[in-house]
């Protein structure tokens, strides 16, 4: 980690604690018009596709100010759009991609499953299990895997699992994280305190075993064990909420560790994101705990479709056997393309080549080129802006929606400002040919080298340079 934890808290309260950094009004016009401009295609596709699909988006990180884009392909590190613009890829499909786009050696894999074994057969196929002694090899708190298709019905099914093996009733998560959108776990999401603020559509019912702990608050949660006492089990992303947006005190994890064992709960570690992008051992391994179950999506099969998979200890984890019919209590769960052989051997070939070519390390490194070089650009610039990686995530942050206090009255309110200039930090970056998460947030590939690196932190100077001074 590039940053302690007190000093990332420290220049978080600082930048909420004073107003919204802003553009200057003729260097923010320019960047719409140039934006209006370089992507009229985009535009047309926009407004062809809002005919069709809701709102023209059905991705939750695309970027929608002044409008969305529209991609026609990725390779390597980079996004081409249907403006035949090149854009230098840091959204890396959301978090997936550490190898780089379409790396050959994997694609070439795949193409051959397609080829010679066929996409789906419905019973068991021999990448199934090899793919799962791949993943256990770098997980071994992952006794028993069972593979699932998105990072959402794992979370899911992680939850029924520690219900039914601990014989409990209420799930802790942390305050701001994000684990999917199932109806239990849509609470509590992005800003710390927000409870039920985006949970239309499901009755409060629902949420009636679920709660949040703020992020980072031992004695909170022990206190919360004590009031609930009934905690089927806590469930967290290890590098902190929103996958590290809201950083993680590095001994938090363990203490919860210790926290649930010691009263009889389970500890659910996401690693949607911080499997083979933190650490080849995923969160677990990076701050050292070990989970009871493991919760994998999207990475997992390298951005292939359908690739997810919850590991754990065997005694839990044998609340999910399959097979028809009754008797032992057992978590029900299912998926007719679930772990297909090409989900599978793109799972167990990605594990292979990103061991075999370092490409966490790669990655990392990247990454922490980027932090050191923006914290040396805002500090040029008196900026209190600042950024910090975990490994191959970087986030860089301007107006730190996330650090919002809601408890405190000057900040509320502040949440649709603080929001703004972070889509508008979006579209300046779009404008230098950068695309990020949410314009606060590089994920990295091995593909990412220094030159390209070097030349990210030249326009994120150009960025700076049109930022009003205070
Ligand atoms: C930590 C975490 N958990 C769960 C999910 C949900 O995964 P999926 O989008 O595959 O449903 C995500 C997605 O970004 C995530 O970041």
């Amino acid at each position: 980690m590039s940053m302690k934890y007190e000093e990332q808290i420290a220049k978080i309260k600082n930048i909420v604690n004073q107003p919204v950094s802003k553009f200057k009004p003729d260097e923010l016009k320019g960047i719409v018009e140039r934006y209006e401009k370089n992507h009229a295609k985009s535009k047309e596709a926009f407004e062809r596709a809002r005919k069709i699909l809701p709102g023209g988006v059905e991705h939750n990180l695309a970027f929608n100010y002044p409008f969305p884009l529209t991609s026609k392909r990725v390779y390597d590190c980079y996004m081409e759009t249907v403006d035949d613009v090149v854009l230098t890829d840091f959204l890396m499909c959301g978090g997936p991609i550490i190898l780089g786009h379409n790396y050959k050696p994997h694609t070439d894999k795949i193409l051959d499953v397609i080829r010679e074994v066929g996409p789906c057969h419905g019973i068991t196929q021999e990448y199934e299990y090899l793919a799962a002694e791949e993943l256990q090899k770098h997980f071994p708190s992952c006794e028993v895997i069972r593979w699932l298709q998105t990072g959402t019905e794992t979370d899911m099914l992680a939850m029924r699992v520690a219900r039914i093996f601990t014989n409990r009733k209420w799930i802790i998560k942390i305050g701001g994280s994000y684990h999917g959108w199932s109806d239990q776990l849509v609470y509590d999401m992005h800003i710390p305190g927000t409870g039920m603020l985006e949970s239309h559509g499901m009755p409060k019912d629902i949420y009636k075993w679920i709660d949040a702990c703020p992020p980072n608050d031992i004695e909170e949660m022990r206190r919360m064990f004590k009031e609930k006492r009934k905690v089927a089990a806590v469930i967290i992303e290890p590098m902190g909420g929103e996958s590290g947006a809201m950083p993680v005190r590095p001994e938090f994890n363990k203490e919860l560790e210790e926290l649930c064992h010691e009263n009889g709960a389970l500890l659910i570690s996401d690693e949607v994101v911080c499997a083979f992008r933190l650490h080849m051992g995923g969160g677990q391994a990076y701050f050292g705990y070990t989970p009871d179950l493991s919760v994998f999506g999207k990475i997992v099969g390298h951005g292939y479709p359908s690739a997810a998979a919850l590991g754990g200890r065997a005694d839990v984890m044998a609340t999910v056997a399959a097979g028809v019919g009754g008797g032992a209590k057992r978590a029900y769960c299912g998926g007719t393309l679930a772990a297909n052989p090409l989900t599978c051997a793109a799972a167990y070939w990605a594990m292979k080549f990103v061991e075999e070519t370092n490409a966490t390390e790669k990655a990392g490194k990247a990454a922490s080129r980027l932090t050191e070089g923006m914290n040396e650009i805002f500090a040029k610039y008196s900026l209190p802006w600042f950024s910090y990686n975990y490994n191959a995530t970087v986030h860089f942050h301007t107006s730190c929606v996330f650090g919002l206090d809601l408890k405190n009255p000057k900040h509320i309110g502040q949440i649709t400002e603080r929001k703004h200039f972070m889509e508008q930090m979006g579209a300046a970056l779009i404008d230098e040919e950068l695309i990020s998460v949410a314009g606060s947030r590089f994920y990295t590939c091995m593909q990412h080298s220094d030159e390209i690196v070097d030349k990210t932190l030249e326009k994120m100077d150009n960025i700076c340079q049109k930022i009003e001074k205070n």
